[in-house]
C-alpha cells in the first residue's frame, strides 16, 4: 500500500480576501459540499493508503486546526515545519520519516489546494503510476493542456516504458514563459505536471542528496533525532538553514535531464484551485451561470441575485450579499474585506495582495 503525503501549505494569495495567511485556502469548504479541500484530500486517498500511512505536512501556525479538521489521522503523523520552507523541504522530511518506517515505501504527495472529480480514476492513475515508482522512477502525473499556462510545470513525454501506460519524461519544465508555455501546448507533446508525485522514499531521497546535498543533510540530521528528545532542538536549529525551493526546481528539473523521471496521463476532473474564476468553473452553477461558494449549501441563502449572470458569489460574512443587473463578476464578501473585480481578471487578486503586503 502507498504511504500518502498532504501537503498542507502556502496561503493561496489568488483567493485573498477568502484565503489568507491566518486561513489559508486548504482549510475553507471549497469542494461545492462541507468538506474543506484538505478533508477532501484525504478523504481521497482511502482506497490507496490506510489511514495510519496518512501523513500531512503542515506550518506551526495550522497545526491546530489541521488536526482539528483531521481527527481520523494519528497525530504523530502531523509532521509540524517552523517555517515555510516550500515543498521541497516539506516533501524530504515526510520522506524520511517514513523511511525509517519502511525503506522502500512508495509514497505519493499530493497538495491539499486541488479538485478532483473523478476519484475512481484518479486511484487508478495513483496505482499505474506505483507501478513506475517500483521501477524506480520519480512519478508524475500529466494533464492534457488546455491553455499556455505559465503557473504549472510541463512535462515533455518520451517514449512508452514496458506494456505502458507509464512514459518517460524528457524535460521538466517548471514555470516556463508565456511563449515557451506556448509553443509547448502547440506542440501537443507536453503535458501539464499535476503537481503530485509518486516514489520509493529511498529514490527520492537518493535525488535529493544528488542534486541538494545540504538539503539532504539538513534533512537527514532531522530524520535522525525524530523519535529522541532532542527532536525539537534539531528541528529548530537546522530547519531555518534549508534552502528554500519547490520540489520542482529542486529535484524534479534535474531528474528528467538524467532519464530519472516516469508520468502517468491521466484524465480525473483535475483542477488547482488557483483563483475565483477557476472555482467558478468546477462548482454547479444556476442556469444563469452563477455560483454561490457557501461553507455548505444551506448558507447561501444568504445571496440574493436578480437578473445577474455569470457571477462567482462568496458570501462569507454572514452578511446578505446583493447583486442586480451585473455580469462576470466575481464577489467575494468576508468579515474585514470585500473584493470586487471581473472574473477574467481573477488571476490578478495577486498583485493586489503583494500591494497590500508592501504598503502594510
Ligand atoms: N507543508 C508545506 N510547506 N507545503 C507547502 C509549502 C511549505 O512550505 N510550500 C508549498 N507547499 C504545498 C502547497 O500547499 C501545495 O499543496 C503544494 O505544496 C504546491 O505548492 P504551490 O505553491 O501551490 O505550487 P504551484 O502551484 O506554484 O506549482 C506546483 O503545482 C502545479 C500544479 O498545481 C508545481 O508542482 C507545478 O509544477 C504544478 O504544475
Ligand atoms: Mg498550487
Amino acid at each position: 500500500a502507498l504511504y500518502g503525503v498532504v501537503l498542507a501549505g502556502g496561503t493561496g494569495t489568488r483567493l485573498w480576501p477568502l484565503s489568507r495567511a491566518g486561513h489559508p485556502k486548504f482549510l475553507h469548504p471549497l469542494t461545492g459540499t462541507d468538506a474543506s479541500l484538505l478533508q477532501a484530500t484525504v478523504h481521497r486517498l482511502d482506497q490507496l493508503a490506510p489511514i495510519d500511512r496518512v501523513f500531512v505536512v503542515t506550518g506551526v501556525a495550522h497545526a491546530a486546526a489541521v488536526s482539528r479538521q483531521l481527527t481520523e489521522v494519528p497525530e504523530e503523523n502531523v509532521l509540524i515545519e517552523p517555517s515555510p520552507r516550500d515543498s521541497c523541504a516539506a516533501i524530504a522530511l515526510a520522506a524520511a520519516v517514513i523511511a525509517r518506517r519502511d525503506p522502500e515505501a512508495i509514497m505519493g504527495s499530493f497538495a491539499s489546494d486541488h479538485l478532483i472529480a473523478q476519484k475512481e480514476q484518479f486511484t487508478a492513475v495513483i496505482e499505474q503510476a506505483m507501478s513506475g515508482a517500483r521501477q524506480g522512477l520519480l512519478m508524475t502525473l500529466g494533464i492534457t493542456p488546455t491553455r499556455p499556462e505559465t503557473g504549472y510545470g510541463y512535462l515533455e513525454c518520451g517514449e512508452v516504458l514496458g506494456d505502458g501506460p507509464v512514459l518517460a519524461v524528457r524535460e521538466f519544465k517548471e514555470k516556463p514563459s508565456y511563449d515557451v508555455a506556448e509553443s509547448y501546448v502547440k506542440s501537443g507533446n507536453y503535458l501539464w505536471n499535476a503537481g503530485m508525485f509518486v516514489w520509493r522514499v529511498d529514490v527520492f531521497l537518493a535525488e535529493l542528496s544528488r542534486q541538494q546535498p545540504q538539503l539532504a543533510a539538513g534533512i537527514s540530521r532531522i530524520a535522525q533525532a525524530w523519535d529522541s528528545p532532542a527532536r525539537e532542538e534539531v528541528l529548530g536549529e537546522v530547519w531555518p538553514t534549508l534552502p528554500r525551493i519547490s520540489v520542482d526546481y529542486a529535484v524534479m528539473e534535474g531528474a528528467a535531464t538524467v532519464g530519472r523521471v516516469g508520468t502517468v496521463p491521466g484524465d480525473f476532473g483535475w483542477n488547482d484551485v488557483g483563483d475565483f474564476h477557476t472555482l467558478g468553473e468546477v462548482l454547479a452553477s444556476d442556469p444563469a451561470g452563477n455560483v454561490v461558494v457557501g461553507r455548505d449549501p444551506a448558507e447561501t441563502t444568504g445571496v440574493l441575485l436578480r437578473e445577474t449572470e455569470n457571477l462567482v458569489v462568496v458570501p462569507s460574512s454572514g452578511r446578505l450579499v446583493a447583486a442586480m443587473g451585473v455580469r462576470d463578476l466575481v464577489i467575494v464578501d468576508t468579515p474585514d474585506a470585500v473584493l470586487v473585480c471581473p472574473r477574467d481578471r481573477a488571476q490578478e487578486v495577486k498583485s493586489l495582495v503583494d500591494h497590500l503586503k508592501e504598503t502594510g
